[in-house]
C-alpha cells in the first residue's frame, strides 16, 4: 500500500493542441463508491469483495485509515479488495485523510458510533476545510467533538437519533449522519431539500441495513446491522468528464467511454452538455452490482452557451471546472447558478477558474454565488501557465483546455491527480492527447 501511495506523484505539465482525439477508454472506478465499499465493509461483519476499486490516493488514504480502526484491508489485486470488519477502537495516532474530504468525513460519522476516541487530520487543503456540518449533527447525535476544522478529534458512543435538515444538499453530511445512525438508538432522519448522490443508502441496503427513501427523506430502519457484500464498482462519471469534454473541444474527434456509472444523481454535467449542443450518445444502459452504467459515444460539437440552474448544482457539484473549460469553447456566455459551495471544495474552485480561464485569454467572474464565462464561440488563447491551486480536478481540466486551444496550457503541478485519476495521462495519451 505504501508502494502504491508514493507511486503517485506528478509534475509540471502542459496539454496541447492535438490531431483528432479517438479510441474507447475505459475510467478508474467511482471515487464515492470506492470510500464507501471500503467503510461498509469495515463495518460489516464477515468478508466483503470488492472489485474495480479507485486506487488512487484518496482512498488509499481511507484503506490505511481503516486499518487503524481495526479493520482487515487487504489488497487482491489490481481493484481488487478484501475487507473484514471489526468493532472499531481508537487509533494509536491521528488518522491521516489526505486530500480527501469523503474520507475523512464518512469515517468521522462511523467512529462517532463507537465507544472510541478518534482523531483525524490531513493534507494542507484538507485542514482548511470545513468540518463543523459533520461535527455538529454528530454533536446532537451525542457525540463529543473538538474542533471545526481537522485535525478533529470524535469521542463517540452512546448516539441517540436525529432528524437532520441536509441544507447544503452535501452526500458527505448525510453519509455522516447515516453511518452515525447505525449505532445510535432511536429515530434517524435525514431530509434533503434537493436530493445528492444517494451511493450510502444504495450501498447500506447491498449490506443487509434497512434504509427507506421517500419524498426527499431518507430513514434508518431497525435493522442497522451490516454483512460482508460484493460490490462491483462502475467507472466514475467524474473522472469520464475530462474524456468527454476533451473529445467535445479537440476538433473531429470522436471517443467512447465504456462502463460509465449514469447513476441521474451524478449526470447533471451530461444534460448541461447536451443543452449546449453536445453530441454525446448513450449506448448499452443496463444495471450492474445495483448502479446504472452505460457506454458513451462523444463527437466533437458546436458548443453555445446556457444557464445552468442552481437546482442542478448537487448531480454536478465536481463538474464545474471542466465545463467552465467547456464553456470557453461555446459560443456565447455560459452562467452557473448556486455554485458557492465550490469555495470550499479542495481549492477555492470559483476562484481557481475565473483566473485560470483569464490567463487563457477567457473572461470569467464571479457573480454574488453564480458564476459566469464568456464563452469565445471557438478556441480559446490559451498559452498560458494556470495554478492548479493543488487541486486534481483543477488540473485536469487545464491540461483538457490546452487540448483544443490555439496554445498549449500548462499547469504548474498535477502532483494533485494522482489523488482521483492516478493514469489520467497515460490514458488521455491513449487517445492521442498531447499531454507531456
Ligand atoms: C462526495 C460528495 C460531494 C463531492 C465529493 C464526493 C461524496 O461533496 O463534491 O467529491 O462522495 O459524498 P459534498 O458532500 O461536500 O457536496
Amino acid at each position: 500500500m505504501d508502494d502504491l501511495l508514493e507511486a503517485t506523484s506528478g509534475t509540471r505539465l502542459a496539454g496541447s493542441p492535438s490531431d483528432p482525439l479517438s479510441g474507447a477508454v475505459e475510467v478508474p472506478g467511482d471515487k464515492s463508491m470506492s470510500h464507501r465499499a471500503l467503510i461498509l465493509g469495515a463495518l460489516a461483519s464477515g468478508e466483503t469483495r470488492i472489485s474495480g476499486l479507485l486506487e488512487g490516493a484518496d482512498v488509499l488514504h481511507t484503506a490505511e485509515a481503516l486499518r487503524a480502526f481495526g479493520a482487515d484491508v487487504e489488497r487482491a489485486g489490481a481493484g481488487e479488495w478484501r475487507v473484514r470488519g471489526a468493532k472499531w477502537k481508537s487509533p494509536a495516532a491521528p488518522v491521516d485523510c489526505g486530500n480527501s474530504g469523503t474520507g475523512a468525513r464518512l469515517m468521522m460519522g462511523a467512529a462517532a458510533a463507537f465507544p472510541i476516541t478518534a482523531t483525524f487530520t490531513g493534507d494542507a487543503s484538507l485542514r482548511s476545510r470545513p468540518m463543523d456540518r459533520v461535527t455538529s449533527p454528530l454533536r446532537a447525535m451525542g457525540a463529543r467533538t473538538e474542533g471545526g476544522t481537522l485535525p478533529v478529534t470524535i469521542d463517540g458512543g452512546g448516539l441517540q437519533g436525529i432528524r437532520f435538515l441536509n441544507e447544503k444538499a452535501s452526500a458527505q453530511v448525510k453519509s455522516a449522519v447515516l453511518l452515525a445512525g447505525l449505532g445510535a438508538s432511536g429515530e434517524v432522519e435525514v431530509i434533503e431539500p434537493s436530493p445528492s448522490r444517494d451511493h450510502t443508502e444504495n450501498m447500506l441496503r447491498a449490506f443487509g441495513c434497512d434504509v427507506e427513501s421517500s419524498g426527499g427523506v431518507i430513514r434508518l430502519g431497525p435493522r442497522r446491522a451490516l454483512e460482508g457484500a460484493n460490490v462491483v464498482i462502475p467507472g466514475d462519471p467524474s473522472s469520464a468528464a475530462f474524456a468527454i469534454v476533451a473529445a467535445l473541444i479537440a476538433p473531429g474527434s470522436r471517443v467512447t467511454v465504456r462502463n460509465v456509472m449514469v447513476n441521474p444523481l451524478r449526470t447533471g454535467l451530461l444534460g448541461t452538455l447536451r443543452e449546449m449542443g453536445a453530441d454525446i450518445r448513450t449506448r448499452d444502459r443496463r444495471i450492474e452490482g445495483g448502479e446504472e452504467i452505460a457506454e458513451l459515444e462523444v463527437t466533437a460539437s458546436v458548443l453555445r452557451g446556457v444557464e445552468v440552474p442552481a437546482s442542478r448544482a448537487p448531480s454536478m457539484i465536481d463538474e464545474y471546472v471542466i465545463l467552465s473549460v467547456a464553456a470557453a469553447f461555446a459560443e456565447g456566455p455560459t452562467v452557473m447558478h448556486g455554485v458557492a459551495e465550490l469555495r470550499v471544495k479542495e481549492s477555492d474552485r470559483l476562484a481557481a477558474i475565473v483566473a485560470g480561464l483569464r490567463a487563457c485569454g477567457v473572461e470569467a467572474r464571479e457573480e454574488g454565488d453564480s458564476l459566469r464565462v464568456e464563452g469565445l464561440g471557438g478556441p480559446p488563447p490559451g498559452g498560458a501557465e494556470v495554478s492548479a491551486h493543488d487541486d486534481h480536478r483543477v488540473a485536469m481540466s487545464f491540461l483538457v483546455m490546452g487540448l483544443g486551444a490555439q496554445r498549449p496550457v500548462t499547469v504548474d503541478s498535477a502532483d494533485m491527480i494522482a489523488t482521483s485519476f492516478p493514469d489520467f495521462v497515460p490514458l488521455m495519451r491513449s487517445l492521442g492527447a498531447e499531454i507531456a
